[in-house]
């Protein structure tokens, strides 16, 4: 009895110190991470891979004052950063501030965050931008045929980059060149915003895009490629402000984009006539999904009009298009070559439009005088199911070309409310094949309706692409410092 009673006192004891030390360790753990909070920043993000090396902007002399160049601290910060690529990869933290730069260049197994108050203002001082060749696909730079002024963020031949942040912001400050491309004076191409050429799982994330001097976003000649909660901005009447334009690229989703801009949202590239011909490399395996569009002068999503490589397997969803002039769009033209086929749309809504569809084989602009009038683009596959659209000028223009007509169109459950000041006639076509199904306004002849039952006819095919199996990985940081 007496030894049960002591042990069991004994055991109250310990259970007692147990307590009083858990409840001090506790303690000072919250007292520890208060301690951190009040000299770091804490973030967490998703992405395709997280780092196990962190550096700040700050730490390589960045002065985020909106007058110091910047270009030299991202530089040196990004080669010291290099070191660790093999060795769980590193991470450049962007604090809050308005950092001005001129052009540099990302490394593999690196990631750009940029806190959500950090502002990127594109440097307006033409030696920071510096040239390189015209695209391979292309031929000639699109504004001048030289060459072209490296984009902003710059990566070529690389493996694992991402971009992102708590929704900071590149500046890119467009109206400079905007003046020098309607003055004629650009001795080069328009730099972009953001550029990946030949690489390989690219991240581009959580960012608002302002201004950019031509086309925002453009991944090239990449693969596995994950867009996804940007902003884009640049004014309506700003020349070629494209959104994203993925270009030859293999297995891309772009999802949850907001764009305004003075030129399509999304404009789906593979090369410009004899070049893109010559290069051919397509883009396919193409997601798009939750995408909302203002854009009065373009396309929500253009496909095209330089497509000379190929466009194959793109799946739409869930757009919507506010004062757009047209839906999906396809642009092509005699000499261009290549084809479109194998797209799907499905759930799109609209307001106050142009054109719910347009496509057209009479584009033009073409790189020189040198291409093939025999290189004829083959348009087939392309299907539309579950649209509404309301105040629109005009149903539909479908311009195919004569002796290559444009096949295998499929559109059905599409509702149509007209403007009141809607062109008398809704629907035009020519050198079209194929079918509708429960499609108002009543189509043109040459895509006779084969009744409800055919809904189905046009829809996504079953399976998704690889691109929509990759998951991404929570990563956590604390930045001290910062
Ligand atoms: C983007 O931000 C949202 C909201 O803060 C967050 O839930 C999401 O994880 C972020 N996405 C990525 C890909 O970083
Ligand atoms: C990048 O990759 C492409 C295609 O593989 C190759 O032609 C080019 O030479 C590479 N460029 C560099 C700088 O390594
Ligand atoms: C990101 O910032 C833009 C511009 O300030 C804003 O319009 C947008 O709603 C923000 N997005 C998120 C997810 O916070
Ligand atoms: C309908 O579209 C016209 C332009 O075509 C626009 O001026 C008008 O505000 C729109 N109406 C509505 C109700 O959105
Ligand atoms: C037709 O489209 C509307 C609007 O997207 C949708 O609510 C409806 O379910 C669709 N009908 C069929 C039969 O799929």
């Amino acid at each position: 009895m007496e030894l049960l009673w002591k042990d069991h006192m004994r055991v109250q004891v310990i259970r007692l110190v147990c307590a009083v030390l858990l409840v001090t360790l506790l303690s000072s753990e919250v007292a520890e991470s208060r301690k951190v909070k009040t000299v770091g920043t804490s973030f967490k993000y998703e992405a395709i891979n997280c780092r196990t090396h962190s550096a700040s902007l700050t730490d390589f002399g960045g002065v985020g004052d909106g007058k110091t160049s910047n270009t030299k601290a991202f530089q040196s910060a990004i080669s010291h950063l290099s070191q660790y690529a093999s060795k769980g990869g590193a991470q450049l933290y962007v604090p809050a501030g308005k950092w001005l730069t001129g052009s540099f260049s990302l490394i593999s197994h690196f990631t750009l965050y940029l806190n959500k108050d950090a502002v990127l203002l594109a440097s307006q001082d033409i030696s920071e931008w510096p040239a390189i060749e015209p695209l391979p696909s292309y031929g000639r730079g699109r504004d001048a045929p030289a060459g072209r002024y490296t984009s902003l963020i710059f990566g070529t031949n690389l493996t694992d980059v991402i971009v992102t942040g708590g929704n900071g912001t590149i500046d890119g400050q467009g109206a400079f060149w905007w003046q020098k491309f309607h003055k004629k004076k650009l001795k080069y191409t328009r730099p972009y915003l953001i550029e990946l050429m030949f690489s390989d799982q690219i991240q581009i994330s959580n960012l608002t895009l302002l201004n950019s001097p031509s086309w925002n976003l453009h991944p090239v000649y990449s693969s596995n490629i994950i867009i996804k909660g940007l902003t884009i901005i640049a004014p309506v009447p700003s020349p070629n402000t494209d959104g994203i334009n993925p270009d030859s690229c293999t297995n891309t989703r772009i999802e949850d984009c907001y764009i305004v801009s003075g030129d399509d949202c999304v404009a789906v590239k593979s090369g410009w006539d004899e070049y893109g011909i010559k290069f051919g490399w397509p883009t396919k395996q193409l997601v798009i999904r939750r995408l909302t569009c203002i854009s009065p002068q373009s396309a929500a999503i253009a496909l095209g009009s330089e497509m000379s490589g190929g466009i194959q397997d793109v799946r739409a969803e869930d757009i919507t298009a506010i004062h757009t002039e047209s839906g999906v769009r396809i642009k092509t033209a005699v000499g261009r070559g290549g084809y479109v086929k194998d797209i799907y749309v499905k759930r799109m809504t609209m307001h106050t439009m142009k054109w719910v569809f347009w496509m057209t084989g009479n584009y033009g602009s073409h790189a020189d005088s040198h291409y093939d009038p025999k290189a004829l683009p083959e348009i087939n596959g392309i299907n539309y199911r579950d649209v509404v659209a309301d105040n629109v000028t005009m149903a539909a223009r479908l311009e195919g070309i004569s002796n290559d007509p444009f096949t295998g169109i499929c559109i059905a459950n599409v509702t149509i409310g007209m403007a009141a000041k809607a062109k008398k006639q809704p629907w035009t076509c020519t050198d079209i094949e194929g079918i509708t199904s429960g499609v108002t306004p009543k189509p043109c002849n040459s895509l006779p309706d084969q009744g409800p039952e055919k809904i189905k006819a046009c829809d996504f095919p079953q399976g998704n692409l690889p691109i929509d199996m990759l998951e991404l990985k929570k990563c956590a940081y604390i930045m001290k410092h910062a």
